[in-house]
């Protein structure tokens, strides 16, 4: 008899959640019998959500926002670099034990690479210091990249760039003050190669906050947000001459990376690819 696998995202809200379509293409793509389901899920909820999953036998699930730090308590064992950021976007389900991952800074490096991307040696410049932030630092760091990390409230960069300087990574911050910031900034991003907007300005369609008038052209700009598909950072920096990316990739690769941990076994890239570009088409 085949055996059927079951997995789930978790957070709140879920509903509009794109992992399903990438997933689901996947077990299509391999004839594979599993199924994929959003579940509503609070932090009050949160104990008795994962007591059902392991009862009915399911074999791992996506964790998203606001649980990816509250799911580790109830976790058997977590995954070194996951629990540097203290957050878990997947849970595999081994024999009686959770195990925890996190596969969201993996995911956007996977997605540079795919398209060609190199991410060693080269000076990277992260907008934001939130969790986001902090996965794609410590992903980008770990592949020999130099990050400098620039946030509204300077002493989470700080922190960030601290938690880099401790596992033996390069790492700065630049203090954007009123007169010299942007000069610094300016600076700072004529000599970047790879810039990531990881913060949550343009979610709402705001104007981004920053000056990006020192980026060159060539240099790739990465925002990522994928819904709106193209904020203000990414027009301003297609205007300046940059490659530009949404997060549709960082999306994509993360899942692949998650099913690739669960099934021990390849994905099928392709097919959750156009199943994920194409629902995501407004
Ligand atoms: P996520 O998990 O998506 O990273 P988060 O942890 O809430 O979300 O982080 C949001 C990031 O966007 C933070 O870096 C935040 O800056 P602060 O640390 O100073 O709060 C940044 N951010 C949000 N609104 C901003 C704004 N209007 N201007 C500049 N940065 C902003």
């Amino acid at each position: 008899m085949m055996q059927s696998y079951k997995y789930a995202v978790l957070g709140n809200p879920i509903e509009h959640s794109l992992s399903p379509v990438l997933h689901e293409a996947g077990y299509r793509a391999i004839g594979l019998d599993a199924s994929y389901e959003r579940i509503k899920v609070t932090k009050e909820t949160l104990p008795a959500t994962v007591q059902n999953l392991v009862e009915q036998k399911f074999n791992g699930w996506n964790v998203t926002y606001p649980l990816k730090g509250e799911i580790i308590q109830y976790l058997d064992e977590i995954d070194p670099r996951a629990r540097l950021l203290g957050a878990v976007n997947t849970v595999k389900v081994s024999g009686k034990r959770l195990l925890g991952y996190n596969t969201d800074g993996p995911g956007l490096i996977r997605g540079l690479t795919s398209q060609g991307f190199s991410t060693k040696d080269k000076k990277v410049t992260i907008f934001g210091a939130g969790g986001a932030a902090k996965a794609v630092a410590l992903a980008l760091a770990e592949t020999g990249a130099k990050v400098t990390v620039i946030n509204r409230s300077f002493e989470k960069a700080q922190n960030l760039v601290e938690l880099l300087l401790a596992q033996g990574y390069e790492a700065a911050t630049l203090a954007i003050g009123q007169t010299t910031g942007n000069r610094l900034l300016t600076q700072c991003l004529a000599g970047t190669d790879i810039v990531v907007q990881a913060t949550s300005v343009g979610l709402e369609k705001e104007k981004y906050p920053y000056p990006l008038h020192g980026l060159r052209a060539g240099t790739v700009a990465i925002d990522l947000i994928y819904n709106p598909p193209k904020t203000d950072f990414m027009i301003k920096s297609h205007l300046q001459g940059c490659e530009v990316l949404n997060g549709l990739s960082m999306l994509l690769y993360q899942g692949v990376l998650a099913w690739e941990i669960w099934l021990d076994a390849c994905a099928p890239v392709s097919e959750m690819k156009t199943a994920l570009y194409q629902s995501s088409i407004p």
